[in-house]
């Protein structure tokens, strides 16, 4: 294997205008060989226009792509979809109903003979465990199984890139985790380096090495699942992907003060109003003995007391919900499922300090 020193896809400053608005917005990736970058965001922010283009079937206002360091489109040259050795998965990428499984996954495979044509479809049925079902038809396989037969049609011409929209929102939730699992292994058997869109944060963290996120048409953070969600750029890329609670302060001398004890606000003038972003999960809660809580500590802070408003179950854990005595304020806590407080009943709450995001309210 020769190491080339591009990345495999990279894309530069793409702007894409419909109507006078402005829905890609000067993005920029790049994907190194055999890596999975995840491109995610809510419903609406650029995210399938951002693929269309890469794909050759919309075009972009400005920017360019690349593929492996060469030039493939630009606002005058452009090398049409087919050349771009890019395959393609979408969730409304429906199998051609009249031909069989194994003509499907042989559908792309313009320049080989029959016999290879039949033997790659046969190998890659057989990969995803399906090659008893190579003479069947389309209608004859369940859902699970004709996105299977999608991603080895997808895959047999042996694309450098993989391009991937939304490709399991079509599936029911007790499959997905498996057919993801198989789609990323088989994906990285073969080599392709992937784009995968999605709206789902969990998608983006089990399948990705990079996650883009992406809001409004821009690209607001990059980085591996772990950083994205353990260092988050903004308060809302802390909301993406869980619940959350809010605490706001102002700054003096880069500390603020909050019921919880003081934060630092590093860089933060005197006076700015900051907010204190925090995730139900690191919310800890303790007993109240006569009105007093746990000692305060290093890592939790100090204990500030709330009373029950609700709980609800949800499975593996509980969701508590409670009114603060300081400011009247709800804050929500994740409790293992054991645990479930009637409403009334007063707790003190701590916070994990080192879970805690400080940002300027903008
Ligand atoms: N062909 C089009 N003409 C006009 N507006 C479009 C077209 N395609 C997409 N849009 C608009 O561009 C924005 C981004 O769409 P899209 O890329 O599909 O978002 P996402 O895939 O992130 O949900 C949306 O506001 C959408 O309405
Ligand atoms: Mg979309």
């Amino acid at each position: 294997m020769t190491t080339s020193p591009h990345p495999r896809l990279e894309i530069r400053d793409l702007v894409r205008v419909y109507e006078g608005k402005t829905v890609v917005d000067h993005v920029s990736l790049s994907i190194d060989p055999g890596k999975v970058m995840c491109l995610l965001g809510p419903s609406g922010c650029g995210k399938s226009t951002t693929l269309r283009m890469i794909a050759g079937v919309d075009m972009q206002n400005s920017g360019e792509i690349y593929v492996d360091g060469n030039l493939v489109c630009d606002t005058v040259f452009r090398v049409p979809p087919e050349r771009r050795s890019i395959g393609l998965m979408f969730q409304d990428f429906a199998l051609f109903p009249h031909l069989t499984v194994g003509e499907n996954v042989a559908f792309g495979l313009t320049s080989s003979t029959g016999a290879e044509k039949k033997a790659r479809a046969k190998s890659l049925l057989e990969r995803v465990g399906l090659a008893h079902f190579i003479d069947e038809y389309p209608h004859q396989l369940s859902g699970g199984e004709q996105q299977r037969v999608a991603l080895a049609r997808a895959l047999a011409p042996r694309p450098s890139i993989m391009l991937m929209d939304e490709p399991f929102s079509g599936l029911d939730n007790r499959l997905r985790d498996g057919i993801r699992d198989e789609t990323l292994d088989l994906l990285k058997e073969e080599g392709a380096s992937v784009l995968l869109v999605t709206h789902e944060p969990e998608e983006a963290m089990r399948m990705a090495d990079e996650i883009a996120l992406m809001r409004g048409g821009r690209i607001v953070q990059r980085g591996a699942p772990y950083n994205i969600y353990n260092a988050p750029v903004d308060r809302e890329a802390v909301s993406f992907f869980s619940d959350i609670n809010v605490l706001r302060g102002k700054v003096q001398g880069a500390l603020t003060d909050t019921p919880f004890g003081q934060f630092l606000a590093p860089g933060q003038p005197d006076g700015a109003e900051v907010e204190i972003v925090f995730r139900p999960q690191h919310v800890s809660i303790d007993f109240d003995r006569d009105g007093k809580g746990p000692n305060p500590t290093a890592l939790a802070g100090t204990p500030a007391r709330g009373i029950v408003e609700r709980a609800r179950f949800m499975g593996s854990e509980s969701l508590v919900e409670f009114r603060m005595d300081h400011d009247g304020q709800v804050l929500k806590a994740t409790v293992p499922n054991v645990f479930m407080p009637k409403p009334g009943m007063p707790l003190w709450l701590t916070v994990r300090r080192d879970r805690c995001f400080v940002f300027p309210v903008e």
